[in-house]
């Protein structure tokens, strides 16, 4: 069977992420190559004992599949099925059956999708593979890709490709779906899909550029991903231990944006408006940037993982309330 999903930058992550016992949090779980990971870097330190790691994933299969990855640390994890924009109530939660506090000592947010489930044709994430117009990363959830490419009007149809998979030619791919819906009744699957954009799409290379945006918006909307983001960046952080840190793998401009943004927003301390003399600023800032630049990958790295080639990853490390020490 093809390997579920390689780690994208383990090694970095656990040696900037495990400084302290104390819970950690994997809050894209995936196959659990991370997570596994974790727990080996907390044993190595000898910090196992007095730690926990909670793996969160919305997906069923991922969740299966992390649960085979980390068989044998049963007592030192709990996998929940969940959003990481929840990250609060589930932290909270496992925090309080276990009898611990709900303070992190890390968290680590690995976005997008596993290789396992781009390469899984039924999920209908790919569009090298004919499957359903699906891509929902939890399958209770009502939003399908076929809703989407099927129901959504032309308007609709053009911003969405704009708006989430910036594509310049977002306005001729939505026109061509709608006219296909108008002459064939719907679009069926991915091949189908993928056969119009194909036709709407500049020539040679730019065609895969084309097909991967238009497939990345879709996946985008039916999971909400960059909705969900920013709360759960806010969230993670005020979740985190002073002097914890916490970790984000963005693969696109649109995520990397957002982790960008909050990381900055949060590290900035408000001195009020300009030109008024102040002793300190009105709010304190609540983290510091430990990358100010995000880093990548290896080439060692990228050449037998080539997904990890648009990894970024950028870290930050909550400071204590600072209003509180003075
Ligand atoms: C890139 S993979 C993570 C791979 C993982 N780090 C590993 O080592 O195998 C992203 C995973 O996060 C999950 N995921 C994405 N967005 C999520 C969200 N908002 N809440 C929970 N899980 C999410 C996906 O289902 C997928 O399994």
């Amino acid at each position: 069977m093809e390997r579920f999903h390689d780690p994208v930058l383990a090694d970095e992550i656990v040696s900037f992420l495990v400084r302290k016992p104390g819970v950690y949090v994997d809050g894209t779980l995936g196959g659990g190559g991370h997570s596994l990971a974790f727990l080996h870097a907390l044993h190595e330190a000898g910090y196992s004992e007095q730690s926990l790691l909670i793996g969160i994933d919305q997906d069923d299969a991922a969740l299966d599949e992390a649960e085979r990855t980390l068989r044998g640390n049963e007592s030192r994890s709990v996998l929940v099925k969940g959003n990481f924009q929840d990250i609060g109530e589930i932290v909270t939660g496992v925090c309080g059956k276990k009898g611990l506090e709900p303070k992190v000592a890390g968290v680590l947010l690995d976005l997008g999708v596993s290789s396992f489930q781009i390469d899984t044709a039924e999920r209908g994430f790919s569009y090298l593979r004919d499957g359903p117009l699906d891509m929902r990363m939890d399958s209770n959830a009502p939003l399908h890709a076929g809703d989407i490419v099927n129901g959504y009007e032309e308007k609709e149809l053009a911003r969405l490709f704009y708006r989430y998979g910036e594509e310049p030619r977002s306005r001729s791919i939505a026109n061509a779906i709608v006219a296909w819906r108008e002459k064939n009744g719907s679009v069926c699957g991915t091949k189908e899909l993928a056969d119009i954009i194909r036709g709407n799409a500049y020539g040679g290379e730019k065609v895969i550029k084309t097909l991967s945006r238009v497939f990345q918006a879709l996946r985008i909307e039916v999971n909400g991903e960059l909705d969900v983001l920013r709360r759960a960046l806010c969230e993670g952080i005020d979740f985190l231990d002073d002097y914890s840190r916490m970790a984000v793998i963005s693969y696109h401009s649109l995520e990397d944006r957002i982790v960008k943004t909050v990381f900055a927003e949060k590290a900035r301390s408000d001195w009020g408006p300009k030109g008024v003399a102040m002793r300190e600023p009105i709010v304190w800032g609540t983290v510091a940037l430990v990358t100010r630049k995000p880093l990548m990958a290896s080439e060692q790295e990228t050449a037998t993982n080539p997904r990890a080639r648009s990894a970024k990853l950028r870290i930050i490390e909550k400071i204590p309330r600072r209003d509180q020490h003075e």
